[in-house]
């Protein structure tokens, strides 16, 4: 009877470590840069060019989003329409985009879930879910493009996507040599900064979690032996 429940103890910590080194893993990406890499995985395979990844407008999608992130509404859609203004008024100053640099960005699509979605089940469930959005892909008007994405600590999560026209290096520009103003949440494509919030917590839980269950588990071990001894 112990022995069963020792067993059963030594899965839950087996578990919570491979889960926990699961988590972390997943962390230290940029699910953002990934998403830029599918995007234009699509697009040459449908023989179109690919797409420069240009961090101003990533960190522009970011705040797209951040911006937006209390609308999402059934169905993956977000019902938020921020004024035109807003993109060369808050989201470019919040950055450090270059004013003088700001190019023409020639599509946009945003799309939210409730949970957190891999950078491939994101693509296709969220980001290209129908033919609008496939057409706006598809454009062949786009030279770059910028990913934002952001989730509340438990979602819902949101995601961005900007095309640009713009020529390479010349549109967009981020001040301080590129690196922008660091943003307090979410991931963006391209950014210097590595991700922050959203997944980070989840990951301290988990850790915490596997220390209980470790500690359980001596507590177990050594209550076995004293028994054995007596
Ligand atoms: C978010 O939704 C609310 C309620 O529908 C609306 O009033 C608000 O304007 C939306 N936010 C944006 C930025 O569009
Ligand atoms: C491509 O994008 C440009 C700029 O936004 C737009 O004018 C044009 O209609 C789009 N083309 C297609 C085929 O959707
Ligand atoms: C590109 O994405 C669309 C929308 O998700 C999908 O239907 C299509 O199969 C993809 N193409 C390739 C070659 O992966
Ligand atoms: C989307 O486009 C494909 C191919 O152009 C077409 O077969 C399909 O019916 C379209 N779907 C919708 C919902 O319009
Ligand atoms: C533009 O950026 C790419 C990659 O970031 C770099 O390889 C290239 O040299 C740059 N071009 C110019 C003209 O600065």
């Amino acid at each position: 009877m112990v022995l069963k429940k020792l067993c059963c103890f030594e899965w839950m910590v087996l578990c919570h470590l491979l889960l926990a080194a699961f988590v972390s893993s997943k962390d230290h990406g940029n699910p953002a840069n990934d998403l830029v890499g599918i995007i234009n995985e699509n697009r040459t395979a449908h023989k179109l060019p690919q797409l420069n990844d240009s961090p101003g407008l990533g960190c522009m999608a970011l705040q797209y989003v951040e911006l937006c992130k209390g609308n999402c509404t059934g169905n993956r859609a977000v019902n938020c329409k921020p004024p035109e203004d807003d993109f060369t008024e808050v989201f470019a100053p919040n950055c450090g985009v270059e004013l003088p640099t700001f190019g023409t960005i020639t599509g946009h699509i945003v799309g939210c879930e409730f949970k957190y979605l891999q950078p491939s089940e994101a693509f296709s469930h969220v980001i290209v879910k129908d033919n609008r959005t496939l057409s706006i892909l598809r454009n062949k008007s786009h030279t770059e493009v910028g990913v934002g994405l952001v989730g509340l600590h438990k979602g819902p999560f949101f995601w961005c996507i900007l095309f640009s026209n713009g020529q390479t290096n010349s549109t967009f520009v981020l001040e301080d040599q590129g690196k922008g103003i660091k943003q307090k949440k979410g991931c963006y494509s391209g950014s210097f900064f590595p991700c922050s919030g959203g997944q980070k917590i989840s990951v301290l839980l988990n850790n915490i979690m596997t220390l209980v269950f470790l500690y359980i588990f001596l507590f177990l071990i050594l209550h076995q032996n004293q028994f054995v001894m007596m």
